[in-house]
């Protein structure tokens, strides 16, 4: 079916005589906008010789921009040249003359061709946007609260911005998200082993653990003899299982730049590069940040979080930042509180999200899933926000 633009609605016969199928005909660009909104596979507006070509313009402009893969075909009386520089300027694919019946049929299937294409296009880039990001939360120095962010931002995406979360321990050797989530570590990435390459959907499904809605967690061995067994190549067929699977990837990580870690590195989408304010964290921030880069990871990737942002060091804010040269986009409060919870098992996202640590993190997650799916956001039209 396609859909025509005219000054009559007489013309319908006509255009379906000549185009051999059904056509939509409508005296009105708004009914026209609609009625694409209606029909989201018609990939083809005629716009008739006496409709203004002030306004067919306008049309091939809009679509040009709000749905590209759709054609418009202009018909005229006569074809000028300014006609066709207008026409070709506004988006309009080609322009036939009115009384050439045979040309307008080509058009259309020339059209409808490029429409079927750019169709495909999108679709594969689609479904490459949809893939899962890698979220890695990493310091050089023990201690800083990689494994409390890793815990409270899965479960602040989990549970505030409607994505679906995997939360891996990949401290493989001290890993304690089952100690801070009160997790019998049934299964574990050590099951994980035994499938190396064959990681795929179901396989997934058997290793995590469901902590909640939206969120699967992947524990760290319990024997540590068994990380000699866990290669790169697994983690690298694991990860890329899970971004088929999950929105969102946080990985935990030990306080050491190992050949896994790298990896994740590599791959990841986002790195929270955490310290407090300490110089040895800070003269370890700085380490890390020159190791990426000799690693040639994308500086844009960085994001730098201030754990415990207002203790008393006896450093600033400022100074810390000139002394890293960069600036921290979270401040993380210390409270006695994030302890008290990670005892109880429940991340104090989850147990008190008004608490000015969960504040900070539940943001943060926020503005994460806003960075990667506007998209998603502005269809919820919340900002991901869930009140509770
Ligand atoms: N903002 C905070 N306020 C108060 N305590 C905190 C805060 N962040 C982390 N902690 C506490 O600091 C300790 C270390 O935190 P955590 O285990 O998250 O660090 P880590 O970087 O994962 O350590 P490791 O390198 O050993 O894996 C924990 O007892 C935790 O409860
Ligand atoms: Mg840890």
């Amino acid at each position: 079916m396609t859909l025509i633009l005219t000054d009559t609605n007489d013309e319908s016969q006509r255009y379906q005589f000549t185009l051999g199928e059904e056509v939509i005909v409508t005296t009105s660009t708004y009914e026209l906008y609609d009625l694409v909104k209606d029909n989201p596979a018609e990939q083809l507006i005629i716009i008739g010789p006496n409709v203004k070509m002030e306004t067919a313009r306008v049309v091939a402009e809009h679509f040009r921009v709000v749905q590209p893969s759709l054609g418009v075909i202009l018909v005229r009386t006569r074809l000028d040249v300014t006609t066709m520089s207008e026409a070709l300027r506004s988006g309009i694919r080609e322009v036939v003359s009115s009384d050439d019946a045979s040309a307008l049929v080509a058009a259309s299937k020339r059209s409808l061709q490029i429409s079927s294409q750019l169709m495909e296009v999108n679709k594969a880039a689609g479904s490459a946007m949809a893939r899962g990001k890698i979220l890695i939360v990493f310091s050089a120095k023990g201690g800083c609260g990689k494994t409390t962010l890793s815990v409270n931002l899965a479960h602040a995406l989990a549970s505030h911005t409607d994505s679906k979360v995997a939360l891996l321990d990949f401290d493989l050797q001290f890993g304690d998200v089952a100690v801070a989530l009160q997790i019998e570590p049934k299964k574990t990435i050590s099951d994980a082993i035994s499938m190396q390459t064959n990681l795929d959907e179901l396989g997934i499904k058997s290793l995590m653990v469901n902590q909640q809605k939206n969120l699967d967690i992947l524990l760290a061995p319990t024997n540590p003899t068994d990380i000699e067994f866990i290669s790169t190549e697994l983690i690298d067929n694991l990860l890329d299982s899970l971004r088929n699977s999950y929105d969102y990837i946080v990985v935990d990580t030990p306080p050491a730049f190992t050949d896994l870690i790298l990896r994740v590195f590599d791959q990841a989408d986002r790195c929270f590069l955490l310290t407090t304010l300490d110089m040895p964290a800070i003269k370890n921030l700085k380490l890390v940040i020159s190791t990426l880069e000799a690693l040639n990871i994308n500086k844009s990737k960085l994001d730098f979080v201030l754990n415990r942002s207002d203790i008393k060091s006896g450093l600033s804010l400022r100074e810390v930042e000139e002394m890293v040269g960069e600036v921290f986009t979270s401040h993380i409060p210390s409270s006695n509180e994030v302890s008290a919870s990670t005892n109880r098992g429940v991340p104090l996202v989850m147990d008190n999200p008004r608490h000015p640590v969960s504040r900070e993190i539940i943001d943060l997650a926020v503005r994460t899933d806003l960075k990667f799916r506007p998209i998603e956001n502005k269809k919820r039209g919340i900002f991901g926000r869930k009140s509770k």
